[in-house]
């Protein structure tokens, strides 16, 4: 036993004495040693879904106006713990802050605390639709709302473009901000404002122009279009990222058990 040990000490040892050696050689040398053994830095886990909807808002589009009215009515907190319930997600219509500014004929103004809070709680869905699944919207409609009751919207699908009527207001998806399952939130041009506050008794809007169905261009600049089919395009770009840093990892080692090859 003792005769096997002695042997294999000697290759361990001179095959450490060469390293030593031959990496103090190289350092001296001032080459640089083949590879620095690159602190270990573990694939970082796949951090659990969430989306703090707050830091979207604030990045993303001129959204200042209705974030400050989701704070003011806690409606964010309602917003926020369904965004937290994974189960069924949520589905949030932001108006731009022109959207808000532009409002003139019923105003906001002298609405009741609670009527705020009803109107807000109107532009969230209790369900996470994506883009593709507005066809089902279509369907449902009239779909009710957070605000529940009466509060419901019509969808319509206009090839391709998703169409959204409370009533007194008109509008479409203009953009998408965020569309992941569970939380999809989508840019709209006019604040959404039901009947069940405002009545019907809706003035006639003129005719609109006759304006062509074009899909429109994103106004903001991360997230897709309202193009329907272009909801994930984000995804190829991470897993091919995760692709060349395992290419980059691999070759290391390859590199590294070479050196450990030449040595024993
Ligand atoms: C969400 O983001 C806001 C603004 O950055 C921050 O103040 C708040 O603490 C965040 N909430 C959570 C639960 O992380
Ligand atoms: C949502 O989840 C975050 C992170 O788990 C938590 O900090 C926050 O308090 C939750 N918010 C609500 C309204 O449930
Ligand atoms: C808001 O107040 C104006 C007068 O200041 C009034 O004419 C209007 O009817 C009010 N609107 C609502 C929704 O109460
Ligand atoms: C949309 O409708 C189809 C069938 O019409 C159904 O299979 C699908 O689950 C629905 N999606 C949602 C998000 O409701
Ligand atoms: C929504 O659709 C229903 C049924 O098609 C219709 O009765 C209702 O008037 C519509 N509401 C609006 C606000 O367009
Ligand atoms: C990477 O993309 C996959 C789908 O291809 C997705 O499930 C995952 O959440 C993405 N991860 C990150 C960090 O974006």
């Amino acid at each position: 036993m003792k005769n096997m040990e002695s042997p294999m000490i000697f290759i361990v040892c001179s095959a450490l004495l060469l390293l030593c050696t031959s990496t103090a050689y190289a350092q001296t040398a001032k080459s640089p040693p083949i590879s620095p053994t690159p602190t270990p830095s573990p694939a970082p886990a796949p951090a659990p879904e969430y989306v703090n909807l707050t830091d979207l808002l604030t990045v993303a589009g001129p959204f200042q106006t209705f974030l400050t009215y989701l704070q003011s009515t806690k409606v964010l907190d309602t917003f926020q713990n369904q965004a937290n319930n994974t189960e069924e997600g949520v589905t949030i219509f932001v108006p731009t802050n022109s959207a808000f500014s532009s409002l003139k004929k019923p105003s906001l103004s002298n609405l009741t605390k609670d009527q705020l809070k009803s109107l807000l709680l109107f532009h969230g869905l209790p369900h996470f639709y994506s883009l593709a699944d507005f066809k089902n919207l279509t369907q449902l409609s009239p779909v009710p709302t957070f605000a529940g009751g009466q509060y419901t919207l019509n969808f319509t699908d206009v090839s391709g473009v998703a169409k959204i009527s409370s009533g007194w207001s008109n509008t479409k998806v203009s953009s998408s901000v965020h569309s992941t399952d569970p939380v999809a939130i989508y840019q709209v041009d006019k604040v959404l404002l039901p009947e069940a506050i405002f009545g019907t008794d809706i003035p006639p809007t003129p005719a609109p122009a006759p304006s062509p169905d074009i899909a429109p261009a994103a106004d903001t600049p991360s997230g897709t279009t309202s193009g329907g089919k272009a909801s994930t395009t984000s995804s190829p770009s991470n897993s091919s990222y995760k692709i060349i840093s395992w290419g980059i990892w691999s070759q290391l080692v390859l590199a590294l058990s070479g050196v450990l090859v030449l040595f024993l």
